[in-house]
């Protein structure tokens, strides 16, 4: 099957595309013929060579997995022999690595496809809907009547985040650059601020909720804006090179609050199957939809991830197999 791969870590460059041996799934497994699958700077971070996880065991000097690619939605292909809560045709949606290929073989996160959205659209969805539930719901403690500040609104995570705390029945105002702020409103944000115009940071308004997945202000200025009994949470930063990347922007945040009565939580998101079926739910009653840029072809990875190391994707980036 047709696959891509990196031998040595790099830019977009070091990705090949190749031919590489079907697999064959285990008896507990699910083999998915593979439509689409995304970008996530999961995958950027696997191909740069982050060096923090080079040292926690992805390979010091070059890649152990030199497979990519996590979410996919596809078309079960065969059926490992104890599995029966599939059929052969079945369409889903889910997370597994490698999913930069035209087949991969799943346990646990499968999810039927919603039957409103294409397979380019569910692909979407699975990493970057995942972290903006778990970082509004299960960090941020999000409350129906909050008003939420969203910085980073317009990319992967941050166009799946204003639409689930409006589903949260909140107010939403969303941080983004210029070209971006129709498409933040028109996802249903009650306030844009055009970060390239004004500080969101000098508001004179308070916020319950902070969601920062842009990463590119200070803990004294997110402070200004915050009420005393506020969460905030760090969901990610600017892209930045050095042993420990955009960690960077954690440590700094965590070193200037660790007195505060507001203590900023960091969370790396887990793939869940009830949190997939209930993005599953909202994407198939319309209260969250998918904003997809563009689609490359699976040979076109490399410039698919050009466009994503730029840092301004509009929604997110889809390989079709
Ligand atoms: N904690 C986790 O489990 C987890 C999971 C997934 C992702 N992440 C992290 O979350 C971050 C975002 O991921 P993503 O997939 O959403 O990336 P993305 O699609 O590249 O989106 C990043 C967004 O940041 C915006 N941005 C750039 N400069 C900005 C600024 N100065 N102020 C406000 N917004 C700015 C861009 O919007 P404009 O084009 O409008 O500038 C862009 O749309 C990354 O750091 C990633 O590592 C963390």
């Amino acid at each position: 099957m047709k696959a891509i791969v990196h031998q040595k870590y790099g830019l977009p460059d070091v990705l090949e595309f190749v031919e590489i041996e079907k697999p064959a799934p285990k008896d507990d497994e699910v083999l998915i013929k593979v439509r689409a699958s995304s970008v996530n700077a999961a995958e950027w971070h696997g191909m740069t060579g982050l060096p923090i996880s080079r040292l926690l065991g992805g390979g010091l000097f070059k890649p152990k997995d030199i497979r990519l690619g996590v979410d996919f939605s596809g078309v079960v292909e065969r059926l490992g022999k104890d599995r029966t809560d599939f059929k052969i045709g079945d369409e889903v949606f889910g997370a597994r690595s490698g999913a930069y290929a035209e087949f991969v073989s799943v346990k646990n996160i499968i999810i039927p496809k919603p039957k409103n959205i294409s397979f380019e659209e569910a692909a979407s969805v699975p990493t970057a809907a995942i972290t903006a539930l778990q970082g509004l719901r299960d960090y941020g403690k999000i409350q129906a009547g909050q008003k939420v500040l969203i910085n980073g609104a317009s990319g992967g995570v941050g166009t799946f985040a204003i639409q689930i705390a409006k589903a949260f029945n909140t107010e939403v105002t969303a941080v983004c650059s210029t070209k971006n702020v129709e498409m933040a409103k028109s996802l249903g944000a009650d306030f844009v601020i055009d970060y390239s115009k004004q500080d969101f940071t000098l508001l004179d308004k308070k916020f319950d909720l902070i969601l920062d997945i842009a990463g590119t202000k200070s803990w004294r200025e997110y402070k200004r804006i915050m009420k005393p009994e506020a969460q905030y949470v760090i969901v990610g930063a600017q892209k930045s090179t050095g042993l420990i990347g955009p960690l960077k922007h954690v440590i700094k945040i965590k070193l200037s609050a660790w007195r505060e009565k507001i203590k900023p939580a960091f969370f790396i998101a887990k793939f869940d199957k009830a949190d997939m079926t209930l993005l599953k739910e909202m994407l198939e009653s319309g209260a969250v939809k998918a904003c997809v840029e563009k689609v490359y072809p699976l040979e076109k990875t490399a410039d698919a991830m050009r466009r994503f190391g730029e840092g301004h994707v509009q929604g997110k980036i889809v390989i079709r197999m």
